[in-house]
């Protein structure tokens, strides 16, 4: 099993943090380097002439300073800030050119011979993946390319007829697409010349969800996570894993509330539930800490070891994202973390080298 935490950074974090539920209104995004208090880090190191950078107690909470730091004069330090930010998307801007013209709509780019290949089922994953990116950079000219492309895809079949993961396909494909429409039928609209490109990545959403739907027939309602959409059916993998269960229930909630369809909530949060009141109880062995993997045919855990680490990490995340989402459908997902966060504090076993005051 491939969880990918660097995915679920670049594409679900814009859904959670661009849409609070029930917000129908949307600020207009503030000028670039405006406001640097909201910006910055509020964790800064002190300067107290020891550059040993692995000394994490030099790092102290700034926050109170930088959110009186505009009574000041920080031009300075804003002319860096927009210097750094220019070179950042000036970075994107050569790696999406080199994409396009040589790999475009292919999955990926092999930069050294400038060839491609499908590892994500030939769907166009870096032209996905990139349609927020360019989104937030506010590039007029990438968000264009993508969404002309978004009506073009068929997410009917898969490429070499390869297996679908419905946990990868729906936090990249779905929660790209979903956070795409959302920023730019939102604080982002001044961005596409073709709105009914936007409406496509609405309808691409569900009819991707639509394909994947089949993976949730089993006994119990968790969802297999390795499909072929040849013929409907799944690897033999009789369990599937904490990440992969619980790493989906935003975006389909999410398609949900946009399209007015309960059933893509309902499935996946019919799997959650199995994550949320984990049986049998040994398999909780710390409040709120539980297993890695759980029996398809009955929603059993099969084992109690698990952590905050690859396989497990995504499904703690999602229960703080969905209580961000809305905190009045979903907090007792909060309530699921805050057990999981001070299980974690008082039981730590390991930690970071330079931080032995953790355990
Ligand atoms: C603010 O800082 C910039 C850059 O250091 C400087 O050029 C400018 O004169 C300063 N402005 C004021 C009002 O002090
Ligand atoms: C390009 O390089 C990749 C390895 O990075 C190789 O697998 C592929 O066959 C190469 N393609 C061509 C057309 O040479
Ligand atoms: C919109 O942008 C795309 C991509 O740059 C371009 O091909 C297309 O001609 C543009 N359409 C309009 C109406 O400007
Ligand atoms: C599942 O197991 C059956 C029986 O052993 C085998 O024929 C089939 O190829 C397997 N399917 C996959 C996707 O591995
Ligand atoms: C999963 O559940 C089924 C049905 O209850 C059971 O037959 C099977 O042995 C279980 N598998 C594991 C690995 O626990």
């Amino acid at each position: 099993m491939r969880v990918s935490t660097a995915s679920l950074a670049a594409v679900c974090l814009p859904v959670a943090l661009a849409l609070p539920q029930h917000s129908h209104t949307y600020d207009q995004p503030s000028d670039q380097g405006s406001d640097l208090s909201s910006t910055r880090s509020p964790w800064s190191r002190e300067n107290n002439n020891n550059n040993n950078d692995e000394n994490h107690e030099n790092y102290k909470f700034q926050g109170n300073k930088y959110a009186n730091a505009n009574n000041g004069n920080n031009s300075a330090a804003q002319q860096i800030a927009a210097q750094r930010a220019a070179a950042v998307k000036d970075a994107f801007q050569t790696a999406w050119s080199g994409y396009y013209q040589y790999a475009f709509p292919n999955d990926e780019l092999l930069p050294v011979n400038n060839s491609f290949s499908n590892s994500r089922n030939g769907w166009g994953a870096s032209a996905i993946d990139a349609l927020t990116t360019a989104t937030v950079m506010q590039i007029p000219a990438i968000v264009n390319e993508i969404l002309a492309y978004v009506p073009n895809i068929d997410f009917s079949k898969s490429y070499q007829n390869e297996p679908v993961s419905l946990f990868e396909t729906t936090i990249r494909y779905m929660g790209g697409l979903l956070a795409g429409y959302d920023l730019l039928k939102g604080p982002l609209n001044n961005l596409p010349n073709n709105t009914a490109n936007v409406d496509a990545c609405l309808t691409q959403a569900k009819t991707l969800a639509d394909h994947l739907s089949f993976a949730f027939n089993s006994p119990s309602g968790i969802p297999h996570n390795n499909l072929f959409f040849n013929d409907n059916s799944f690897d033999n993998s009789t369990s599937n894993g904490l990440a992969t269960i619980g790493t989906l229930v935003l975006e389909w909630t999410r398609l949900s509330d946009l399209t007015g369809d309960p059933s893509y909530a309902s499935l996946t949060q019919r799997a959650e539930n199995y994550l949320l009141n984990p049986q049998p109880a040994t398999s909780e062995p710390f409040p709120g800490l539980v297993g890695t993997n759980v029996n398809i045919s009955n929603g059993m855990f099969t084992d109690a070891e698990g952590g905050w680490s690859g396989g497990d990490d995504s499904f703690y995340e999602y229960l703080l994202k969905m209580y961000v989402y809305d905190s009045s459908r979903f907090g007792h997902y909060l309530d699921r973390w805050i057990l999981a966060a001070d299980s974690t504090i008082a039981h730590l076993t390991s930690h970071p080298s330079s931080r032995p005051d953790l355990t």
